[in-house]
Formats: structure tokens, C-alpha cells, sequence
């Protein structure tokens, strides 16, 4: 059980955010220059080209330079491939769900034809965003707003409310009054820009420059066999919550990929489970990083033993047919930059993280539920229950990445070595260090091999 509450960690997020403002402001002082973000760069490549045993953390301006957060947008997020939602978020045609990314305000809707689509929402007469967030038009016109969910509805069409003009939900111009004199104007011409997507395991990704060299199936490949267990595709967004967070997007992303601070942070809660000192990375890929966490054998042993008794140990039914280690342990993923998920032996958990600023990103947790799960009679109890779990090992995350993105800014700031269990925040580096050169990890020098020989 976490030691705080979730409104507490909620309210020490907002002090976090305004002690940020006010470091920001009196800028970060002597003990840490500013940097170009060719210098930023020169440092993380350097640090990427040394062995692991000698990796250390990022120097801390890569967290709050906004310089470098402006290269990242351009190189890495608008670059790459971004996953803005699970199929299960948007099931039947004419649902929608709009999201701000990185500056362009989109929509994923599911079309006519069952497709999905991510449409801009600017509009191609006067540059109107036709959802402009918090003026009420979520559910402008026909569309009707999802309860409690901002930015979700479903409709049969969309309407700009500045003209009036319509679209098609695949973002075809439909109607557009009074424009019958303007010359050379063709209708079947103008739409809504359509944006480059993919769905990928049930996973939607955007490409927002359109020229990502690869395809999201490509690009992950190698990892089908081992997620095609879980048939991510039939599963259901169950438990969904945002978060505001003052910190960076890497200080998010390196706290979910290094399992050391189980020792500290989850000391009560992951740790005895799956202990710091057990968890392992696989050889390096060239878009992602997975890494191992087995539980500990006292705990396997548990678990035979209530299942030879025909009792159930997991939250949710385990999904069928997991068998070794895959029942045994929870596997992290991070699809290089940002795309972060678990999986569990009863279920996936996905983090859509919203990069806004070098210290400021929306987070979006969610718990992915099997058929066989939502199937389950007592599926209710053990949806609030893993709603419960999922929602306090995040509050200890919490803590520590608010705290983190401070200690960035300090001028008592020093820059620390790497343990052996935080591969990934090495990795990471890597990552950058190869995108700054226009390639990717493994694509530049060896990879890194397997922890576990
Ligand atoms: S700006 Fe959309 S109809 Fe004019
Ligand atoms: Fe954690």
C-alpha cells in the first residue's frame, strides 16, 4: 500500500509545478551554464559512446533546456512514430477523440468505412480549430459529448462553428455555404489535412511529419511473437486517469524503464515481489528497449501452489496460454521515444505521456483488461481493485519524478554514476545520441548485449 493518498500526491504536483515556475524563472544559475543545444548534444553523444560501466545520468540541462526540448519535438517526437490511443478508446464509427500534440490540435475519429483516421483540426477555410478545447464545442453540432470525458464524443459529421462548413468524418469537405462564386473553388478538393497513422497490436500511432523510413509493424517486429499472447488487439482500455506532471518527458520514461528503485520508491509495494537486485535488459534494439522483472521464487511458488488449489492469484484471470517466464514476471517496453507499456500476466498497462514543455507533460495511465477478463462475473470488483493497485505504485512514482525535475534546476546538482539495473537509462542516451546523428541505436555501433547470458 503507497504511504500517500492520491490527493495528496495530486496537491504536492501542483507545489512541485509552482517551485518549478519560480526556479525557472531565476534561471538555473553558475553551477549549470546554459548550453547550446549542439553543446547538449556533443555531451549526451559522448556519454553514449562510453562502455555501460562507465554510463552516468544526462547532464540536467537535457531536462530543462526548452532549446533542446524545441529539438526534440522537431527530431524525435514529430519524427517518430506517437501513440495516441487504443482501439477500445474509440470502438464504433463516429467516435472521436481529440488530442493536442506538440502544437497541432487532432482528432482520431473512426470512420464511415470503420477506419481510423487522425484528422488536424484546424479547418482548411480560416485556420478555426473546429474544437477549440474549453469553449464547449466537444460536442458542437451533432456531436455529443462523452460523459467525463473532455475531448471524447461521437458524431456523424463536423461542423466548424466559425462558417459553419462540414466534414465528412474521414475529414472530406461536405458542405461550405455561400461559396458558389468563389472561382476555381472545387469542394472535393479541401478536407481536413489527414495525418499518416498506423494501428499496431490495437495501438494507434500518428506520424506527424510523415516520414518516419519505417512502418510501426516494422519497426517493432521482433516483438510480435511475444505480444501476440496477450492478443492486445481484443483488449479494453478499463482504467483510465490523467495526470498533470511538472517534469520532463525522460525523467517519466527512465523511471518506468529501471526497476532499481523498487529498492526505494515501491520498497513496499513492487519490491517484494519483484525484487531490484532480478530484474534484467535484453540485448539492444534499434527501436526499443524490453526489460524483465521476474518475481521472486518464493512468490512463484505461491502461485503454483494457489492454482494447483483452483484458486486465482492474479487481480484479473491470467491470460491463457502464458507459459515460463511470461507468466512469471512483468515485462516493460518502451518503443523508442516514448511509447510506454507492461504487461503483466493479467493485463497491459499503457502510459499515453504528453510532452508540453522540458518540465511540463500530461499523463494519461491506463489498465487494459482481457475478453476473458470483462467476461468474468466478478469482472466489477476486480476492475477497481487493479484500478486500486495500478494507481499506487503511480503515486510513488509521483514523488520521485516531481522531486527529480527539481533537483535539475539546483546548483547543489551533481550528475551521478549508473547502477548495472538502469541499462535503459543508458539506452535512452543511446537513443538520443543516434537520432542527433540521423540514425538509430544498433544502426550506429554494436549492440549492447543481453544482461541475462
Ligand atoms: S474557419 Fe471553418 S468554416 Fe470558416
Ligand atoms: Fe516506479
Amino acid at each position: 500500500m503507497s504511504r500517500f493518498t492520491e490527493s495528496q500526491v495530486r496537491s504536492a504536483a501542483a507545489k512541485a509545478e509552482e517551485l518549478l515556475a519560480y526556479t525557472s524563472r531565476v534561471g538555473t544559475g553558475p553551477a549549470q551554464p546554459e548550453l547550446s543545444v549542439e553543446e547538449i548534444l556533443t555531451e549526451i553523444q559522448r556519454c553514449a559512446d562510453l562502455p555501460f560501466e562507465e554510463a552516468q545520468a544526462m547532464l540536467p540541462q537535457a531536462y530543462t533546456s526548452q532549446a533542446f526540448f524545441d529539438w526534440e519535438v522537431n527530431n524525435v517526437f514529430k519524427a517518430e512514430w506517437y501513440c495516441v490511443a487504443h482501439v477500445s478508446q474509440v470502438p464504433t464509427i463516429g467516435d472521436f477523440l481529440n488530442l493536442d500534440l506538440f502544437g497541432d490540435p487532432l482528432i482520431l475519429v473512426r470512420d464511415k468505412s470503420d477506419e481510423l483516421q487522425v484528422l488536424s483540426r484546424v479547418c482548411p477555410h480560416r485556420a478555426m480549430d473546429i474544437m477549440p478545447p474549453g469553449f464547449g464545442h466537444d460536442g458542437h453540432g451533432p456531436a455529443e459529448p462523452k460523459e467525463g470525458k473532455p475531448g471524447c464524443g461521437h458524431t456523424r459529421l463536423f461542423l466548424c462553428p466559425y462558417h459553419s462548413w462540414t466534414f465528412e468524418l474521414d475529414g472530406q469537405l461536405k458542405a461550405c455555404p455561400e461559396m458558389q462564386r468563389a472561382e476555381g473553388f472545387t469542394r472535393s478538393e479541401v478536407g481536413l489535412k489527414r495525418y499518416r497513422s498506423e494501428v499496431w497490436h490495437g495501438f494507434i500511432f500518428v506520424n506527424l511529419d510523415g516520414q518516419a523510413p519505417r512502418s510501426v509493424a516494422q519497426q517493432y517486429a521482433s516483438l510480435d511473437d511475444h505480444l501476440s499472447q496477450w492478443g492486445l488487439a481484443d483488449h479494453k482500455v478499463v482504467v483510465e486517469r490523467e495526470w498533470d506532471c511538472p517534469f520532463n518527458w525522460k525523467v517519466l520514461t527512465e523511471n518506468f524503464m529501471e526497476s532499481y528503485h523498487h529498492a526505494g520508491a515501491h520498497s513496499t509495494t513492487l519490491q517484494p515481489m519483484m525484487p531490484a537486485r532480478d530484474t534484467w535488459n535484453e540485448e539492444e534494439r534499434a527501436h526499443y528497449i524490453r526489460c524483465h522483472l521476474p518475481f521472486k521464487p518464493k512468490l512463484r511458488q505461491e502461485i503454483l501452489e494457489q492454482e494447483a488449489r483452483g484458486e486465482q492469484w492474479d487481480v484479473f484471470p491470467p491470460i491463457p496460454g502464458l507459459a515460463g517466464e511470461d507468466r512469471f514476471e512483468w515485462g516493460l517496453i518502451l518503443g523508442y521515444p516514448i511509447f510506454t507499456f507492461l504487461l503483466t500476466p493479467d493485463a497491459a498497462v499503457w502510459y499515453r505521456i504528453q510532452p508540453l514543455g522540458p518540465n511540463k507533460l500530461k499523463l494519461l495511465t491506463t489498465v487494459l483488461a482481457s475478453p476473458k477478463a470483462r467476461e468474468n462475473p466478478d469482472f466489477e470488483t476486480m476492475r477497481a481493485e487493479m484500478e486500486r493497485q495500478a494507481i499506487d505504485f503511480h503515486l510513488e512514482d509521483m514523488e520521485v519524478c516531481c522531486a527529480v525535475q527539481r533537483g535539475m534546476y539546483a546548483a547543489g546538482h551533481q550528475r551521478g554514476r549508473l547502477s548495472h539495473l538502469e541499462m535503459s537509462i543508458w539506452q535512452i542516451q543511446r537513443y538520443l545520441a543516434a537520432r542527433s546523428r540521423g540514425t538509430w541505436p544498433t544502426m550506429d555501433r554494436p549492440a549492447a548485449v543481453s544482461q541475462k547470458p
